[in-house]
């Protein structure tokens, strides 16, 4: 399953590039992102910095079977331990993101075994990632899928994409965040439609809605995710983990508490090396050079 950790690390290491250092974080990389079974991981980028999973049960229309989340959530904590990572996408196929939450698997579950094992609580790890994740929807993102894609902190998606709450259909409702994510985005009266009706929007009225920030032709998505993923990764990987906190953070606060906040945050940078340097450089008329301290 693995890409990049096999065929990825021997043409780095074989293009001559001696630096011991990298060759010893992509032996790292490799041996952390092997043995997936539902999930491809690959390092992407000029500066090969930016990971990218890819969500690999085409059968199932990516359907998140409780394997797949596991290793998503592992393969997270390695990204987000590897700083030679500064962003990370999340992307499908061509005709699904995800598909949701695994039906068949899920299909048997008990009202106790769901509340005692906090079912799904795991794939909270998605939100909870320091590092920046981009979700690259391509065909359809439904259930699991769209609330996955809302977990990730940018969504870009194709042009033939398709969001949609459809847990109504099944005699269920979103347990995943798709009550309460998708109304801070779309607002209430379409989150309340496109969950009581299970209804789908299309990637335009997504955009329009404010659901994702752009929408791209399908060939062209996961590389516009990844240049986009590139220049975050350009930054201070410091200060962006900062910036995502603060923004995040106007989700789950006041706007009082939450500029307080942002206020103090801002007022920490003081307290790095990279907000000197950054300074510094600017007034220098030179690039940065960022440490992340
Ligand atoms: N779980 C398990 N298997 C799924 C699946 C899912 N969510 N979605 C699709 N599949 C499987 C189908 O069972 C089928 O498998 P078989 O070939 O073994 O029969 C295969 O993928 C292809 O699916 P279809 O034949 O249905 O393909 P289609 O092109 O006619 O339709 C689709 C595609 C619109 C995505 C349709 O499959 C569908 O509506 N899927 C279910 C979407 C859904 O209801 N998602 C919500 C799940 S619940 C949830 O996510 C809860 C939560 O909040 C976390």
């Amino acid at each position: 399953m693995l890409k990049v950790g096999s065929r990825f690390f021997r043409s780095v290491v074989n293009s001559s590039n001696n630096s011991q250092i990298l060759s010893v974080q992509l032996a790292r990389f490799a041996s952390t992102t092997s043995g997936y079974e539902h999930i491809l991981v690959e390092r992407k980028g000029e500066k090969q910095n930016v990971a990218l999973i890819t969500l690999n049960r085409p059968k199932a229309f990516n359907a998140l079977c409780d394997g797949l989340m596991k290793e998503v959530s592992n393969a997270l904590d390695s990204m987000e331990n590897d700083s030679g990572i500064g962003a990370i996408v999340i992307t499908g196929s061509e005709r699904a993101f995800a598909a949701g939450a695994d039906i068949k698997e899920m299909k048997d579950r008990r009202f106790e075994e769901c509340y005692s094992g906090n079912f799904l609580n795991h794939w909270n790890r998605v939100s909870s990632c320091k590092k920046p994740v981009i979700a690259a929807v391509n065909g359809y993102a439904l259930g699991g899928g769209c609330e996955l894609a809302m977990m990730c902190d940018i969504i870009y998606a194709g042009d033939k994409a398709k969001f949609g709450q459809p847990e109504i259909n099944l005699g269920t409702i979103p347990g995943a965040g798709g009550t309460q994510r998708l109304i801070r985005s779309v607002g209430k009266s379409k989150a309340m439609e496109m969950c009581l009706t299970g209804n789908q929007i299309t990637s335009e009225e997504a955009e329009k809605f404010g659901l994702v920030s752009k929408v791209f032709p399908a060939a062209e998505l996961v590389d516009e995710a990844i240049k986009s993923a590139e220049k975050i990764a350009s930054h201070s990987q410091l200060i962006v983990a900062m910036c995502k906190e603060a923004v995040n953070n106007a989700y789950e606060m006041s706007l009082t508490e939450g500029l307080h906040f942002e206020k103090r945050l801002f007022h920490t940078t003081f307290a790095t090396n990279d907000r000197k340097e950054g300074m510094t450089a600017f007034v220098e008329k030179r690039t940065p050079k960022w440490t992340s301290s």
